[in-house]
């Protein structure tokens, strides 16, 4: 059996992680090896009394910063074990988390993740010991801590054998550069509402003509701007300006 895709979260809140990677896909792909997630907690690596890990910003302003000292230390210890890891600072100035960017975070064999918080991180730590800053978006989040675990999520999904079915992380919204097409379970009538009949008609060419063609009204109609980038294929542009015709006459 190949080796757990391994990583490390520098936290001052190991606590938060606990029930997050124990339950559901990750819980199960721990449980089998598939992955080990680990925490390393950065307050007892503090050289100060009281193991304080923050401190006042020089220059002024609200808030506190947390001190180079305890990260160093700690990612200098984790690293002696995690040797060929890429460090990774959870902030919102990074790179922003992609599927593409899962896909590639995913062929490394270990991770380390620093989880900042207050008001974000000494740059001198940022500067001698992360190879990489990823954002999970747009906002601003108390701590890293979540975005530690968004980021292991998505990235855990790409690991042969996690999903269980090698296929799957490929078919979801955004692998292709498009949104997923609707999904339906039972009961086939719902309050009057039915299951599309195609879905029912086993016929499989069908289907796939159908999800293709619902990917790309949902795209349209939630994320156009993700058509720029797609691949798509002279019939797609047909559907798409089907679509855009179906839309301009219901206006
Ligand atoms: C309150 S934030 C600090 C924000 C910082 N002062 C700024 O304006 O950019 C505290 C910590 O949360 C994490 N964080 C906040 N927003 C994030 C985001 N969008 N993506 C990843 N991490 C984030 C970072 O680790 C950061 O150090």
């Amino acid at each position: 059996m190949s080796e757990a895709f391994r990583v490390n979260i520098l936290t001052i809140f190991p606590e938060m992680f606990e029930s997050f990677f124990s339950a559901s896909i990750l819980g199960r792909a721990r449980e089998q090896g598939l992955i080990d997630i680990r925490t390393t907690d950065i307050r007892p690596f503090s050289n100060s009394k009281h193991h304080n890990t923050d401190d006042y910003p020089f220059g002024g302003g609200a808030g506190m910063v947390m001190m180079a000292q305890p990260i160093l230390d700690a990612m200098k210890a984790v690293t002696t074990e995690y040797s060929s890891a890429k460090r990774i600072y959870l902030g919102p100035r990074g790179k922003r988390l992609t599927t593409s960017l899962a896909r590639e975070l995913a062929r490394e064999k270990e991770l380390i993740l620093l989880c900042g918080h207050y008001e974000g991180v000494d740059q001198r730590a940022l500067d001698a010991c992360i190879d990489e800053e990823i954002s999970i978006g747009d906002y601003i989040l108390t701590g890293g801590e979540l975005a530690a675990m968004v980021l292991t999520d998505c990235v855990a999904r790409f690991i042969p054998g996690v999903l269980g079915c090698a296929e799957s992380p490929e078919e979801e919204s955004f692998s292709d550069g498009l949104l997923e097409y609707p999904q339906y379970t039972r009961p086939r009538e719902l309050d009057g509402r039915s299951v599309p009949e195609v879905l029912l008609s086993g016929d499989h060419a069908k289907i796939r003509a159908w999800r293709r063609r619902e990917s790309l009204r949902a795209t349209l109609r939630f994320r156009p701007d993700l058509l720029e980038g797609a691949d798509l294929s002279p019939d797609d542009l047909k559907i798409v300006k089907e679509l855009e015709n179906e839309c301009s006459s219901e206006s």
